[in-house]
């Protein structure tokens, strides 16, 4: 029976033109395009006909965490704009790293998204050696202990992220990339808060099974408070109390999602995490033009 009504679906949506909102994905640090190809095919089979773009920044692999972030972002954007099949909007998922490529792209291209989506995401930064992890041992030093020295924000991704809360003074100043795409500065930028309120939705997912993201609550935009281990709450922290670039005004206007998944870092666009996905991600796909 559902089989029938499945391919009903699919001959009336072929009929009247059913021209469901591209959908772009963007990996993590340490991974390439072809890492997103399963969440790909999920979200092909389920909306026929859909178009599906993988972005891949340099030669993927190495230039995740060889790019320093602001020109993965810039890299990213130029992509998506030489791409025709996107100018009439699109839907977007970050995976990891890939969160904060496109959550600065949408602040800074002002990129026609609709529904914003972030997997295991790293929006209020990492500090700590499990977020190291997944890179060459020779660079996991050079983060700890020289994060915030000009050569290593030019040269390494995670530099642009590292957010320690005992040099949280360091991290606003001299930090390339996180305090800027987070409004944490002394200027704020409108364009940043405007385009985010475009979106029609938001989307974080945390894994209380992360064992790379540190603080786990960064994938909810929440970071350690100052000087402590002690992870922020929601509604006390600044990026919500101000409304740096719009989380609470978008969470007044029902447009904030947060999900919780039981998944391993790696696995959060895979099959492990198959269920949670088909039954709280896919529904954002589920959209036309
Ligand atoms: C705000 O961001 C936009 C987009 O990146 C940029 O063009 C503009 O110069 C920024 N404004 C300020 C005040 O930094
Ligand atoms: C913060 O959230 C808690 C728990 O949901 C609630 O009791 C409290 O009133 C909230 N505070 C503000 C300032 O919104």
């Amino acid at each position: 029976m559902l089989f029938i009504i499945s391919i009903i679906l699919l001959i009336l949506n072929s009929i009247n033109g059913i021209n469901y909102r591209p959908v772009v994905l963007m990996h993590g640090v340490t991974a390439s395009a072809s890492d997103m190809n399963e969440l790909a095919g999920w979200i092909r089979q389920s909306f026929e006909g859909i178009y599906v773009v993988a972005i891949e920044i340099g030669n993927g692999f190495e230039d995740s965490f060889l790019f320093p972030m602001n020109k993965q972002v810039e890299l990213f954007c130029q992509s998506i704009l030489s791409d025709s099949k996107l100018k009439q909007g699109f839907n977007m998922v970050g995976v990891s790293q890939g969160s904060l490529i496109v959550r600065g792209a949408v602040q800074r291209c002002s990129l026609p998204v609709y529904n914003l989506i972030t997997l295991v995401g790293i929006h209020q930064g990492v500090f700590g050696i499990p977020s190291l992890q997944f890179l060459p041992a020779p660079f996991r030093e050079l983060i700890s202990k020289y994060a915030y020295e000009e050569p290593v924000q030019n040269a390494l991704s995670v530099a642009g992220y590292w957010r320690d809360p005992y040099h949280l003074d360091e991290y606003y100043k001299k930090s390339h990339f996180l305090p800027d795409i987070n409004n944490e500065g002394k200027t704020i930028n409108e364009t940043y808060r405007s385009n985010m309120l475009k979106l029609n939705s938001f989307v974080m997912t945390y894994s209380d099974k992360d064992e790379v993201v540190s603080p786990r609550k960064s994938s909810w935009f929440l970071g350690y408070k100052p000087n402590s281990l002690d992870v922020e709450i929601w509604n006390q922290s600044r990026q919500f109390t101000d409304d740096l670039i719009g989380l609470r005004t978008l969470s007044e206007q029902g447009k904030l999602y947060q999900f919780t998944c039981h998944t391993k870092h790696q696995d959060a666009q895979h099959t492990p995490d198959k269920d949670f996905i088909f039954k709280n991600i896919l529904p954002f796909f589920n959209n036309t033009l």
